[in-house]
């Protein structure tokens, strides 16, 4: 399905019935298709929505910069253009986790709940950005098949990477459908993005936090901070689930523990 967002298509994925909406969010440089597992599994449960960020998957390439600010924007445009006008849970992963907290702050009380899976409050460190730096300049000097070939190792738990090459594929696959403009657009909106912990001193909703144990890209003590920052004023809000033998892309690693955990958030929501 598609809609027309600002100056560009915007493709996503919904599933539609009256369940509670839930956005999915993915990350950088993936697509929707990151959520392949959840779609199906939650669909009984849920009315999940996925999009494509502009510049990724099917979503139409417009030049960047990719202010988290703008991708949630774009994502409310999309709420609005579908008629969802309830509250919706977030998901987001890694960028996405990012880009919901800029639609916490631009949107709060669209929002009904946060998942918040492999990613982190912070803002980049001097040397993060420069590394944003360098993949931007080589994305658009070599192409993004150079910059996924970089990252994909440390995409999945070593022990995903090395045993499972249909899956190391699949993402490979998902990766690559990412436009130049995209990657590029992503890597200035993260290198500028504001440090989030206050607005998570903020939030008094319930949030689920899921992390990889081997997350490689993120350490599963930012998902331990995250809590610890909800909690701060809210009593129990924030539940933290750390899955093992998972990566940075834990729900495509584990995906019956991922969906198990959703699923029981749902019912603690509901
Ligand atoms: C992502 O998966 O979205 C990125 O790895 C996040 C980041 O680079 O900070």
């Amino acid at each position: 399905m598609q809609k027309r967002i600002k100056n560009f298509t915007m493709y996503y994925e919904d599933t539609g019935g009256d369940g509670i909406p839930i956005l999915f969010i993915h990350g950088y440089p993936l697509s929707s298709r990151l959520w392949g597992p959840q779609i199906e599994a939650l669909a009984g449960a849920a009315r999940v929505i996925a999009p494509d960020l502009r510049g990724h998957g099917r979503s139409e390439p417009v030049a960047g910069p990719y202010w988290m600010d703008l991708l949630a924007e774009d994502c409310a445009e999309l709420l609005d253009a579908i008629g969802v006008d309830e509250p919706v849970v977030l998901c987001g992963l890694s960028m996405g986790g990012y880009v919901s907290f800029a639609f916490y702050r631009q949107y709060g009380v669209r929002v009904r709940g946060l998942v918040l899976a492999a990613t982190r409050a912070g803002e980049d460190s001097e040397a993060g950005k420069q590394a944003r730096d360098q993949a931007a300049q080589k994305a658009r000097e070599q192409g993004v098949a150079k910059v996924v070939e970089d990252m994909l190792p440390k995409m999945m738990a070593p022990s995903t990477y090395e045993e499972r090459p249909e899956l190391v594929e699949q993402v490979r696959r998902i990766m690559l459908e990412t436009s130049v403009a995209g990657a590029t657009g992503d890597l200035q909106g993260m290198k500028a993005r504001i440090d989030s912990t206050n607005t998570l001193r903020q939030i008094d909703l319930p949030t689920l936090i899921l992390h990889g144990e081997d997350d490689q890209l993120i350490p599963a003590s930012e998902a331990q901070a995250m809590a610890a920052a909800i909690n701060e004023n809210s009593a129990e809000n924030a539940i933290l689930e750390l899955i093992p033998k998972a990566g940075h892309l834990l729900n495509l690693e584990q995906p019956e523990r991922f969906n198990e955990a959703v699923l029981r958030y749902l019912k603690r929501i509901s």
